[in-house]
């Protein structure tokens, strides 16, 4: 009996100390991981004497822009791209999916750098541009929108300190929202779910459109 009682004591201590190996394994996988993304070439890189910039004046300038997500590859997605976007400009961008068209937006607030030409804004390049203050002079609504799991108000008060109620539904008024919002069980004050999961997909870009129209950016 004792015997037994010895090798059951036994067995548990192998088991705890079984586990505890596990734990420190998976440590150690999650550690070589975050060094990996740590230890990742920071591609978009702000220079040391960047300019600041505080408002947009005229136009978005691309210049012989070309890209490539895979850097040696011959198949650029975006190739000697020339494109003069002015200041108050409604522009659309027509492709067949995958032709590059998120891509050239996405070099906009420099989610990507050039690999040729130059992005100018106000004939000033990206890149010589402090890029906090160049991403906070744009609003951007994506087809996959960051929503939060809040209410609709604070989803479209988003990175604003002190939005009013009235501006908040005047945005989604203007952003043809206001009327599905009141329509909502508790309207301005619903929660939406994780990621807006208790809307519909059309829905969901309407708030997102209503919390740019909020942060009125210039671009
Ligand atoms: N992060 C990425 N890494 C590698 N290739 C990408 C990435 N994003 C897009 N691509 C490729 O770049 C091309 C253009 O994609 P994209 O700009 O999203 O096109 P569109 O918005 O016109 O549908 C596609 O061939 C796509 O597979
Ligand atoms: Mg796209």
């Amino acid at each position: 009996m004792a015997i037994l009682l010895l090798l059951l004591k036994l067995f548990l201590l192998l088991n705890k100390l079984h586990k505890r190996i596990t734990i420190f394994k998976k440590g150690v996988a999650s550690e070589e991981r975050i060094s990996k993304i740590l230890d990742a070439e920071i591609v978009i890189i702000e220079k040391e004497n960047a300019k600041s910039i505080s408002g947009f004046n005229s136009q978005i300038e691309f210049k012989n822009v070309s890209f490539a997500y895979r850097k040696g590859d011959s198949g650029h997605v975006l190739k000697n791209i020339n494109l003069v976007i002015p200041k108050g400009k409604t522009i659309a961008l027509v492709g067949q999916s995958g032709s590059g068209k998120t891509t050239l937006a996405d070099m906009v607030p420099r989610f990507y750098d050039v690999d040729e030409g130059e992005l100018l804004i106000d004939s000033v390049n990206l890149k010589d541009l402090k890029i906090k203050e160049l991403r906070g002079l744009i609003g951007m609504v994506s087809q996959e929108s960051i929503l939060f799991n809040d209410t609709v108000f604070n989803n479209i008060a988003f990175g604003i300190n002190s939005a009013s109620e009235e501006d908040v539904i005047k945005a989604a008024k203007i952003a043809n929202a206001h009327d599905f919002i009141v329509a909502l069980p508790e309207g301005y004050h619903t929660n939406i779910g994780d990621r807006g999961g208790k809307l519909s997909g059309g829905q969901r870009q309407r708030l997102s459109i209503a919390r740019a129209v909020l942060k009125n950016p210039p671009i």
